[in-house]
């Protein structure tokens, strides 16, 4: 039986739900050589912000149980040189390219998106409202500014906007509701959780900024909570991402809602991971009869409460 991976996500046709999570998948091309990049749904890029940025002090690793932690601090090549490098090789790769941008300002955020519109290949923007790894504020944990950052950007964005959001809120549904009003195409959920961890040989926290963010597999309840909750308030679709290791993880995070699913820390342990997750869902799926991936989106919700 022919299972039909495709899918619909923001007004755009992938080819299967499975994309890379901003961040840990470099610019995106990079690792071509690899493996084969035109299998995956999309590609999400590093976050690009207007002007360069060198990021935070090392060290900015750090493996925990089940997971690891990170401060990276956004360090990118700026929007200017992206467009007239990276972009290039995207391109040519044959999946769809989102670009992940943030911004100090709202003003900054609404530059960096004129600039990508100049140029063809970007298919959407992720708008990073949630970095934890900033001097300044999270921009989601203030309602008005997220709103007004979102409205900005889709007022002069050519291409749909998708929310990046933090899980660092009692109640995400708040946030993904504002996300919507404000205009957003589409929510991904969620980004790291701020998180430290202390080396007992020097008595120091292992990072330089001694907080960092959260990833892996020891974040996916949680994040499978967020999509959940998130999925019975919001009519646009929402990008699951936190802790996705296997295909199974990915199809969890589809019940509860998710229409395409993003994966960061186990493309790092190995970018193959990427690919054995679409296979395994495929097999899965064919295993209970399911004749379109489409059919799994929000089924084990009971209730959807729209706003
Ligand atoms: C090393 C590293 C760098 C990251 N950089 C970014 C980034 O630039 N922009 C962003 O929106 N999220 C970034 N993230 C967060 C991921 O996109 C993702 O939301 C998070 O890691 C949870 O997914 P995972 O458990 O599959 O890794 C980064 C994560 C890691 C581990």
């Amino acid at each position: 039986m022919k299972l039909d991976l495709s899918i619909e996500f923001a007004g755009i046709k992938f080819k299967n739900p499975v994309f890379t999570a901003s961040g840990t998948f470099g610019y995106g091309y990079e690792l071509a050589d690899l493996m084969p990049l035109e299998r995956l749904g999309a590609i999400v890029t590093k976050t690009i912000t207007l002007e360069p940025c060198s990021g935070n002090a090392q060290p900015r690793i750090s493996e925990v149980t089940s997971g690891m932690l990170n401060t990276i601090g956004l360090q990118n090549m700026g929007v200017k040189a992206f467009v007239e490098g990276p972009l290039n090789n995207l391109r040519k790769i044959g999946s769809p390219v989102i670009v992940s941008v943030a911004g100090g300002s709202v003003n900054e955020y609404v530059e960096t998106v004129k600039i990508l519109n100049l140029y063809s290949g970007v298919s959407a923007i992720e708008l990073n409202l949630s970095c934890p790894n900033l001097k300044k504020k999270i921009v989601c944990h203030d309602l008005p500014l997220m709103q007004e950052v979102v409205k900005s950007v889709k007022k002069v964005s050519n291409v749909p906007i998708i929310t990046k959001l933090s899980p660092l809120v009692t109640d995400i549904s708040k946030l993904a509701v504002t996300a919507q009003k404000a205009g957003a195409d589409g929510i991904t959920l969620v980004n790291t959780y701020p998180a430290m961890a202390i080396n007992i040989k020097t008595f120091k926290p292992k990072l330089s900024t001694v907080k960092g963010g959260m990833s892996g597999a020891c974040i996916k309840p949680m994040s499978l909570r967020c999509v959940y909750d998130a999925y019975q308030n919001v009519n646009i679709p929402i990008l699951g991402c936190g802790g996705i290791m296997t295909g199974e993880d990915a199809i969890e995070f589809m019940l509860a809602g998710a229409t395409i699913v993003s994966v960061g820390s186990a493309s790092l342990v190995s970018p193959e991971n990427l690919i054995k997750i679409i296979d395994e869902i495929e097999r899965i799926l064919k295993e209970k009869n399911v004749k379109s991936i489409k059919e799994i989106i929000g089924a084990a919700n009971t209730v959807k409460n729209i706003c």
